[in-house]
């Protein structure tokens, strides 16, 4: 699978989960994801349906929503997708842009790829799940 490899390389080098890696590590990393532009109010996951791609966010701004109601925002840097990838479940959310946005895509054999392969990456997402359970914690048990 190859892809427009030097530009997507510069972009990865903007994003926090992928910072550290070198050079040889980025290029891997670029021939596993694709790069896509969406519009504002476009629904890019949707609750409820099996998930095949989850997704890094470069530009722009998108919201969690379950059941109608806003969970959060995300903007640059963040992911968004990986719940129905790791145990194969439904969409826990929705996923719309709220700003043309640009993404990161990553299909499901590339992620599982990225986790075993990418050093830290495994461990900084774990991390940002940990944070959205304390967030919702905080919410619903203070
Ligand atoms: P997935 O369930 O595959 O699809 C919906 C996505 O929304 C989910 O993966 C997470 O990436 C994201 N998501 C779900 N709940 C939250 C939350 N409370 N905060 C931030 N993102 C969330």
């Amino acid at each position: 699978m190859l892809r427009d490899s030097p530009h997507t390389v510069e972009v990865l080098k903007k994003v926090d989960l992928f910072s550290g890696l070198n050079q040889q590590q980025l290029d891997d990393v670029a021939n596993h994801v694709e790069e896509m532009r969406v519009q504002a109010g476009e629904v890019l996951v949707s609750q409820g349906e099996y998930g095949h791609e989850c997704a890094v966010l470069i530009e722009g701004t998108v919201r969690v929503e379950r059941d109608g109601t806003v969970l959060a925002h995300l903007g640059p840097g963040d992911f968004f997708g990986e719940m129905s990838l790791l145990d194969g479940k439904p969409r826990s959310a929705s996923i719309i842009a709220e700003t043309p946005s640009a993404l990161l895509v990553i299909h499901g054999r590339d992620f599982r790829y990225l986790l075993d392969t990418v050093p830290g990456l495994a461990r900084m997402m774990l991390i940002e799940v940990v944070d959205r359970l304390r967030a919702l914690e905080e919410h619903f048990i203070s």
